[in-house]
């Protein structure tokens, strides 16, 4: 079996690694990958964007590839999997009118009013309705969340401490900070707790959870200073109980489902539902995604017991129900290695060592930001690699992890310490 994985993350990185490991999968080619992905044996990259569809079909035509995953929510908004279904490619991912579900915040929370799935208070505002969504606001009072609509590269969410703050992010986004995305803005409730995601897979008639999965989206120790698109994350998740699972099942991923089956949308992908979790143990939606969650996935693969080529496949044709999802035993760990001022600006191009060492301290170095530069592994992002180890508890696999962290170096390199504080002994 041929599989061409679309993006070039840490994502797409883990992805490749998983099915690579299975003697089925002959070869794997990504569009257009990364460092990592181009030193993987039997991994190819195409120097393709993930914009050129007709490009990425006649590459995959011509190399006899059985089965497409798109990593990115950007081609899957764009229509990837539509256009490549026309041509009688298998894919993994939903289709342009099912990624709605995350390209657009207001679609999203429409569709979970419909279908009862316990969220945040929200209300939608247009760019022409400024006095509205002010007064609405004022109303509220603060905390308040101001989500642009659209995609907005994980940038579109300020979570407002006071009204001024609200009032100038409704302003700045519909004066065209994010573009069109931010033409439209969702004002939300706050809500307080702890987040989790849940990643589920589905061929759009059967919908099985993933291992729940915790991330660190704050670029400071401590959970502190502004979001990034994650410093590290573990699975699985203790916060998400069996019970809460069971519920997150019952209340959240089916109803959902449901809800995009009675619109008429053929679902098949990962539904992936950002939670938050209140002191309680009440569950609200956050967000969802259509998408394998990066850094998430990089922590959950590597307990897949599963073969991956089998799941996605059995999603891409609609016959999930006859797969079963099997997980090793066992805690796993990533640690994000970014480039020194991230979330913010920050160098490219600089080597990296060390990645030999990790390895052989029992990690596995997926890159996101990095590029081969004559032979050698640089730099090429803002988050760089996610270090990644199992180990039969947490503080096993953030010992092997955070090890492996400090045999890798290059200039500026920044990570967080307290990965898993939640999960790891205090001693
Ligand atoms: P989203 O892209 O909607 O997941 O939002 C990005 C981040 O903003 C989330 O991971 C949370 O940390 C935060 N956030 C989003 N919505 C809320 C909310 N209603 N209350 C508190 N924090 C939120
Ligand atoms: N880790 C957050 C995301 O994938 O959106």
């Amino acid at each position: 079996m041929k599989v061409l994985v679309v993006g070039n993350g840490g994502r797409e990185h883990a992805l490749a690694w998983k099915l690579l490991q299975s003697s089925k999968v002959e070869q794997v080619l990504c569009v257009p990958g990364n460092g990592g992905t181009a030193t993987l044996e039997r991994c190819i990259n195409l120097p393709l964007t993930i914009d050129d569809f007709e490009g990425i079909r006649k590459a995959i035509q011509k190399h006899q590839i059985d089965l497409v995953a798109i990593g990115p929510e950007l081609p899957l908004a764009m229509g990837m999997t539509d256009y490549l279904q026309q041509h009688d490619i298998t894919v993994f991912g939903p289709t342009q009118t099912g990624a709605q579900i995350e390209a657009s915040k207001s679609w999203a929370k429409k569709l979970m009013q419909d279908a009862s799935v316990p969220t945040a208070k929200s209300a939608t505002f247009t760019d022409n309705e400024v006095d509205a969504a002010l007064s609405y606001v004022a109303q509220q009072g603060a905390p308040i969340v101001i989500k642009a609509d659209g995609l907005a590269a994980g940038k579109g969410v300020t979570v407002a401490t006071t009204i001024e703050e609200a009032v100038s992010a409704i302003q700045a986004s519909f004066n065209g900070q994010f573009g069109l995305a931010g033409e439209c803005v969702v004002v939300e409730e706050f809500l307080t707790g702890q987040e989790a995601s849940v990643l589920a897979l589905t061929d759009g008639k059967t919908i099985v959870p993933l291992l729940p999965a915790q991330d660190h989206k704050a670029v400071g120790e401590g959970d502190t200073g502004p979001n990034t698109g994650g410093m590290g994350v573990y699975a699985p998740a203790p916060v998400v109980t069996p019970e809460m699972l069971t519920q997150v099942q019952e209340q959240v991923l089916q109803p959902t489902l449901s809800a995009l089956q009675e619109r008429g949308i053929d679902y098949r992908g990962v539904l992936y539902a950002g939670l938050m979790i209140s002191p309680n143990g009440e569950i609200k939606v956050l967000e969802f995604n259509c998408r394998f969650g990066d850094p998430e996935t990089q922590a959950i693969l590597p307990l897949l017991d599963t073969p991956l080529e089998d799941l996605l496949l059995a999603c891409a044709e609609g016959r999930l129900a006859d797969v079963e999802v099997r997980w090793k035993s066992g805690a796993s760990a990533c640690v994000v290695m970014a480039a020194g001022g991230y979330p913010g600006d920050y160098k490219k191009g600089d080597t990296i060592t060390g990645l030999d060492k990790a390895e052989a301290a029992g990690a596995v170095v997926f890159h996101a930001g990095t590029r081969l530069k004559d032979g050698q592994v640089v730099t090429d992002g803002g988050r760089v690699l996610g270090v990644t180890a199992t180990g039969h508890d947490f503080d096993d696999a953030f010992a092997r992890a955070y090890t492996a962290v400090d045999s890798i170096e290059f200039e500026g390199r920044y990570f967080r310490r307290d990965i898993g504080h939640r999960v790891r002994s205090k001693s």
